[in-house]
């Protein structure tokens, strides 16, 4: 069953929240909103229903789901060894955007298939009261990758992800757009260092105020080379990529963006081509071309809008998309990150 949606849809009923928790029970797939984007969720102790989500993907079965859990209880079965800084991440920062690598307990609790054989599993508590509910409802942690089709920009809307996941799941809470609209900081506690595999939210300052160390893993800004050993299996994968050619452009001095953006912009013309840039909505006057999106003012915009902006690129059948990049601070460091996925890797920072 798929419940009504829309782009301003908030409010979910008490009784959507029990259908869709039966779902999980019967082991089928409920797509839902988190703070962070949708996902995809299964009962995490049921190794078919878990499989039908890699199935509903197209993802690789090497890259690992997140278990989300509603209350600290449903953590004990899953993991042991809960470290004194863990505890403390854990307290500050759940429920909300943080993903934590944790030990997992033993391997007939939670199948082989979630954490895709790894000794580690991901634990997160959403703070979204829709997600909350439906896992407590169910009773089961739940197993949720981002709602998308694998390579796509997550879903932080409904409308944006319904045709590349109808049919593919039992029952679909609509809870509007999403808050922050970037998928959850992952983080691994290694001995008393925090070590960042995916930015988020949470960011590496957030995370300075409970550890001294915390360093920032070498893939979230550089290319995982073949052959590569990497920290966490996501990494390796092609993401977030629209299929017209697309490049970020970012110099810590403005006009200097602005002026390298436009030389761009003029040798594609010369070309006969057409560019689409994506930029801050201040700067948006100063380019040379009629093609031009608002990604927002603040940070915390351009992380909403981001994936919806990426996911609409393509229909814009231009020859190029230039990308303003943020910078690495604060925010800017999640949306750098999923920025330079989108081009490929094609960036220039001045
Ligand atoms: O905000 C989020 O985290 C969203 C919402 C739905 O909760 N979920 C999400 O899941 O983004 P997914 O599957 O799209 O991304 C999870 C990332 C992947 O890059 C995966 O490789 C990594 O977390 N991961 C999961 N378990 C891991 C583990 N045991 N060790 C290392 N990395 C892990
Ligand atoms: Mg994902």
């Amino acid at each position: 069953m798929i419940s009504k949606y829309s782009d301003q849809k908030k409010v979910i009923k008490e009784d959507e929240i029990q259908e869709a928790a039966l779902e999980i029970k019967k082991g089928n797939l409920v797509l839902f909103p988190t703070e962070t984007v949708y996902g995809i969720g299964a009962n995490a102790l049921d190794e078919d229903a878990v499989k039908k989500i890699f199935v509903a993907k197209g993802r690789a079965q090497d890259n690992p789901l997140i278990v989300h859990i509603a209350n600290i209880k449903m953590i004990e079965d899953i993991v042991m060894d809960i470290g004194t800084l863990e505890r403390k991440l854990m307290t500050k920062f759940w429920p909300g955007p943080l993903t934590i690598i944790l030990k997992r307990k033993s391997k007939e609790i939670i199948p082989n298939i979630v954490t895709a054989n790894l000794d580690t599993v991901g634990i997160r508590m959403p703070s979204n009261r829709i997600a909350q509910k439906l896992i407590e409802t169910a009773g089961v942690p739940i197993a949720a990758p981002s709602a998308n089709v694998s390579g796509k920009p997550s879903g932080t809307k409904v409308e944006d992800i319904i045709t590349e996941l109808d049919g593919k799941v039992e029952y679909i809470l609509d809870g509007g757009f999403t808050d922050i609209g970037l998928e959850s900081t992952v983080i691994k506690v290694e001995g008393n260092k925090i070590n960042i595999l995916r930015p988020g939210k949470i960011t590496k300052e957030q995370l300075e105020e409970v550890a001294q160390d915390v360093k920032i893993d070498k893939h979230v800004l550089a290319k995982v080379e073949k052959n590569e050993i990497v920290t966490s299996p996501g990494m390796k994968y092609r993401h977030y990529a629209p299929n017209t050619k697309s490049i970020m452009i970012y110099s810590q001095e403005k006009e200097k963006m602005i002026e390298k953006i436009n030389e761009v912009i003029r040798k594609m013309q010369q070309e006969n081509k057409k560019v689409l840039v994506v930029g801050r909505e201040s700067n948006l006057q100063s380019y040379q071309t009629k093609r031009k999106w608002n990604m927002g003012e603040t940070l915390e915009e351009v992380a909403k809008n981001i994936f919806t902006l990426l996911r609409k690129v393509d229909k814009e059948q231009v020859d190029l998309v230039v990308l303003e990049g943020v910078g690495e601070q604060g925010l800017g460091l999640a949306i750098t990150n999923r920025l330079i996925r989108a081009c490929a890797y094609n960036y220039i920072i001045i």
